[in-house]
């Protein structure tokens, strides 16, 4: 049976959990007839609703599956968490077969489903379009293993390295296809980080327009919760998805209170030893209180500095446009080394062309 085939769908069932299923993983599911038909798919919708095996039994109206094969692109849980263990569904369904994609990487779980099944006698297939399977989730995988969320950084940036003028303008620096491309990005994300200058500067929206995936949260660094509210970050309809990190001083104000009552979320916390708001401190409040398990970094210039200089991401994404600006504000201003020797090394997984722009996807060195 061409199992590659049905984990591709099992693959494009899961992306379709897209912006809904965090902290949990997305995973899709299809039940194979013993002539090789679907005759089920099914997919982890949102947190909490049911997963996707069982959603795939639902979908059938079946309930004997001998001689059928579960397809699913992640190993079956076998815990009760917010539902009951799919193991469980697989063994009283009489599945013959399960073919998984990638096993879970959570260390507490890790090759138990396909042990638990392998002992209840169903032949078990593991590591099938695995590397595609270990992608969708590759969020969700450091999460679970670190209680840390996946950071990436991304930057639009012209030829010469500015990501704005010395005036501030920074519209638009890259093509439309890659503004375009970013949107997918943020729609792959729990959450988008920028600093209270590009709030102001750029006024932004930081949301997904064009395609029909939810927004993701919006996360401000504002120490003295300066900015002004008829800015597009406040209108914006989804204000309950807004963070705005603040110096524990500011916590009491009355600006404070009108953005929570504004529905905006105040989190106050201690700064670092060079007076900015730690960076730490911050992934540690939206990784335990918010389980965010990924989170886009979208600038300005010292906002990129700040989180190369603490080793913090995982993952840069540079849209670099055929421009010079001459003398501008550099992606990474506040960087200054004493040796090249220092430098912040890149390891670049992927080089291509988005309309006129070349984009990079690289991994920070060390990490
Ligand atoms: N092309 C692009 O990809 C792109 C993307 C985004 C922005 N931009 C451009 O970048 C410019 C703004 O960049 P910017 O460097 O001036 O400002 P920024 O990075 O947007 O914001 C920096 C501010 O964030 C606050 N902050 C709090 N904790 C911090 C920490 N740990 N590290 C760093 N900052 C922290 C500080 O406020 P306090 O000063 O109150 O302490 C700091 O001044 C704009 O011109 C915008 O158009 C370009």
């Amino acid at each position: 049976m061409d199992y590659e085939k049905f984990m591709k769908r099992a693959l494009e069932l899961a992306f379709m959990g897209t912006g809904n299923t965090s902290p949990n993983p997305r995973v899709g599911a299809v039940i194979i007839d013993p002539q090789g038909n679907i005759v089920g798919e099914g997919f982890h919708k949102s947190f909490g609703d049911p997963h996707a095996e069982v959603e795939a039994i639902k979908s059938s109206k079946l309930k004997n599956f001998e001689g059928y094969t579960l397809v699913v692109s992640l190993e079956p849980c076998n815990h009760s968490g917010k539902t009951p263990p799919c193991t469980e569904a697989i063994i009283n369904g009489k599945f013959s077969r399960v073919v998984i994609g990638t096993l879970d990487e959570n260390p507490d779980v890790v090759g138990s489903g396909a042990t638990r099944l392998q002992e209840a006698g169903v032949e078990v297939i593991t590591g099938v379009l695995e590397q595609e399977c270990k992608n969708i989730n590759k969020y969700y995988f450091k999460y679970i293993k670190t209680k840390k969320p996946f950071i990436l950084m991304k930057i639009a940036q012209s030829l010469d390295g500015n990501i704005a003028l010395k005036n501030g303008q920074s519209k638009w620096i890259s093509g439309e296809e890659s503004r375009l491309f970013v949107q997918k990005l943020r729609c792959e994300v729990d959450a988008v980080l920028v600093g209270k200058n590009t709030i102001l500067i750029d006024n932004p929206k930081l949301n997904v327009r064009d395609y029909d995936f939810p927004s993701p949260k919006k996360v401000i660094l504002d120490p003295e919760l300066s900015l002004p509210l008829d800015l597009n970050i406040f209108k914006d309809s989804d204000r309950g998805k807004t963070i705005i990190f603040c110096h524990k001083k500011y916590a009491k104000t009355r600006k404070a209170n009108t953005l929570a009552l504004a529905g905006i979320k105040i989190e106050p916390i201690a700064d670092d030893d060079s007076g900015l708001l730690d960076l730490d401190t911050i992934i540690k409040v939206l990784s335990t209180k918010y389980q965010m398990t990924s989170l886009l970094i979208e600038g300005g210039s010292q906002i990129f500095s700040s989180f190369i200089e603490h080793g913090l991401v995982d993952e840069l994404h540079l849209f670099i446009a055929p421009k010079i600006l001459g003398a501008g504000m550099q992606s990474f201003e506040n960087i200054s080394l004493a040796s090249i020797a220092k430098s912040y090394e890149i390891d670049i997984e992927t080089l291509e062309k988005i309309g006129q722009d070349i984009y990079i996807v690289g991994k920070l060195k060390n990490k």
